[in-house]
C-alpha cells in the first residue's frame, strides 16, 4: 500500500526537535509568570463569525486564508487563524472585566491555521505564543507588553533583532488619514494590483503593506499616519516611546507599519530578525493595541493590547544566529541488565529511582553487554549500573561513573544514594 503524506504546510516535530520547542516554550512561560500573565486555553475551532467580526471581513486572513467548514449540525466553523479574537470572546463570555485584578493579563500557546502559500517560516499549521492585557489604556502597559516579547527573544539568546513601532491613532485620526490615503492613491490605483484596487475603499491602509506594489512611486510619496495623529493619539504614542526608552529597549518608528488585522489602533509593533540567512520573511512577532475589539464582540468598552509570535519563526531565528544551546538533557543512569533474574530486580529499582526524579533507562532488547554499553553512551548516560546474576547473588551491582571511568561495587540498599551523589 502507498504511504500517506503529511498535508502541505504542516510538519511533524520529532524527538530531537521537540526538545527545542519545549525549551523556548518554557522560557516564554517563565517570563509570563514573572510578568504575572496567566495561561488561558480556548478552543481550536470557533464560530466563523468570531473571526469575521474580530479579525475583520476585509483582511486577507478572513478573505483567503481561513479553514472554514460546516459541521454536522450545519454550523459554520473555523479553525482559529489567530488567538486574539478567541481570547476576547472568552473575556466577554466570562465577564472578566468584573474581576478584581485589572488589567486581566493572559497568555496562550497553541496551533493556529491559515491557508497560506507555504515557504520558509510560513506554515498552514503553526504554533503561536501570545499575550493579551485587557482593561488598561495606560501607555506603560503597551511598553510592558512590548518589553515582554523582547525579553523572551533576549532570554532565548537572540542578538540580531529589531523592534519597529508605529501608531495607527484613535478612530478620529484614522478617519482623517484614511481620507488622505484614498485621495493620494485614487488617480493611480489602476496601476496597482487587484487586491490594492479592492483595498482602496475597504481598507486603504493595507495598500501600504502590499508586497507587489511596494516600488510604485505613489507608495514612496504616500502621506504618513504620524502627520494625522490628533493630540491625544500623538501624546499617547510619545509616552509609549518614553517608557520604552526607560526600559532600555531600542526601537525604530516606521509609519508604514500597518499590520494585517483590522482591530488595531494606537500602538502597533513588530519584531524582526536581522540575522543573515533568516530568509525573506523577517517578522518574528507582531502585535498592537485594539481598543474597540471587546465592544465589537459584545462586551463593555475595554481597551486591550497584545502580541503573538510563532515558535517556528523563533526557532528559525535561533538557527540562523547559530546559537549553541544544549537542548537535550543527558540521562542520569543506564542499567545494563544481563539475564532474566537481573531484569526482575531492575524493573522495580528503575521505577523507584525514576519516581525520585532521576532519569533512568534499561535495555529491553536482551542485547549483549557491549551493545547495551553503546546504548548508554548514545544516551549520554552519566552513570551506568551493571547487573549480572553473579553480582545479584552477592547483593551488589557495579556502578560506573561514565565521566571519570571509575567503577565500583555498591550494595543494593546504597545504590540510590550513590547514584544521587554523582548527579
Ligand atoms: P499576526 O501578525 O497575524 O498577528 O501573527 C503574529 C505572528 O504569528 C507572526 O509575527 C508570526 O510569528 C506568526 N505567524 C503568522 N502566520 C504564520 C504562518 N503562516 N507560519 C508561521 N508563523 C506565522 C496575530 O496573529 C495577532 N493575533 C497578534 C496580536 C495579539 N495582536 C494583538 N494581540
Amino acid at each position: 500500500m502507498s504511504s500517506i503524506q503529511i498535508p502541505r504546510g504542516t510538519q511533524d516535530i520529532l524527538p530531537g526537535e521537540s526538545e527545542k520547542w519545549q525549551w523556548v516554550e518554557q522560557i516564554a512561560k517563565d517570563i509570563c509568570s514573572a510578568y504575572q500573565y496567566k495561561e488561558i486555553r480556548t478552543p481550536i475551532f470557533e464560530h466563523t463569525e468570531l473571526f469575521q467580526r474580530g479579525v475583520g471581513d476585509s483582511t486577507d486572513i478572513v478573505q483567503k486564508e481561513m479553514y472554514t467548514f460546516k459541521d454536522r449540525g450545519d454550523r459554520s466553523i473555523t479553525l482559529r487563524p489567530e488567538g486574539t479574537a478567541s481570547v476576547v470572546r472568552s473575556f466577554v463570555s466570562h465577564k472578566m472585566h468584573g474581576l478584581p485584578d485589572q488589567p486581566v493579563k493572559l497568555y496562550y500557546l497553541g496551533p493556529m491555521f491559515r491557508y497560506e502559500r507555504p515557504q520558509a517560516g510560513r506554515f498552514r499549521q503553526f504554533v503561536q505564543f501570545g499575550v493579551e492585557a485587557l482593561g488598561s489604556d495606560d501607555p506603560a502597559i503597551d511598553a510592558e507588553v512590548i518589553s515582554l516579547a523582547m525579553n523572551i527573544y533576549k532570554k532565548a539568546g537572540l542578538k540580531n533583532i529589531k523592534l519597529v513601532i508605529n501608531s495607527l491613532g484613535d478612530p478620529e485620526s484614522r478617519t482623517a488619514y484614511r481620507e488622505a490615503l484614498v485621495n493620494h492613491f485614487k488617480d493611480g490605483i489602476h496601476e496597482f494590483c487587484t487586491d490594492c484596487q479592492n483595498r482602496l475603499e475597504k481598507n486603504p491602509l493595507r495598500i501600504l503593506d502590499c508586497k507587489k506594489d511596494r516600488d510604485h512611486s505613489l507608495m514612496k510619496s504616500a502621506p504618513s499616519i504620524l502627520d494625522f495623529l490628533n493630540e491625544n493619539s500623538s501624546n499617547y504614542f510619545r509616552m509609549v516611546q518614553n517608557y520604552l526608552t526607560q526600559l532600555d529597549i531600542p526601537f525604530e518608528v516606521d509609519p508604514n507599519l500597518v499590520r494585517g488585522l483590522d482591530y488595531y489602533n494606537h500602538t502597533a509593533f513588530e519584531i524582526m530578525s536581522n540575522a543573515e540567512g533568516f530568509g525573506a520573511i523577517t517578522t518574528l512577532c507582531g502585535g498592537g493595541r485594539y481598543n474597540g475589539l471587546v465592544e465589537d464582540l459584545g462586551g463593555p468598552e475595554t481597551s486591550g493590547i497584545g502580541f503573538a509570535f510563532s515558535i517556528e519563526r523563533l526557532l528559525a531565528a535561533i538557527e540562523a544566529e547559530g546559537l549553541d544551546i544544549e537542548f537535550t538533557k543527558p540521562l542520569d543512569c543506564y542499567f545494563i541488565v544481563l539475564g532474566e533474574k537481573a531484569k526482575e530486580k531492575v524493573v522495580k529499582v528503575l521505577q523507584d529511582i525514576r519516581l525520585n526524579g532521576i532519569s533512568a533507562e534499561m535495555d529491553y532488547l536482551n542485547r549483549k553487554m557491549k551493545a547495551q554499553m553503546k546504548a548508554a553512551n548514545r544516551l549520554q548516560a552519566k552513570q551506568v549500573v551493571i547487573v549480572g546474576d553473579e553480582e545479584l547473588d552477592r547483593g551488589v551491582a557495579v556502578l560506573k561513573n561514565m565521566e571519570s571511568g571509575e567503577q565500583k561495587e555498591v550494595e543494593w540498599n546504597k545504590l540510590f544514594d550513590e547514584i544521587k551523589s554523582v548527579m
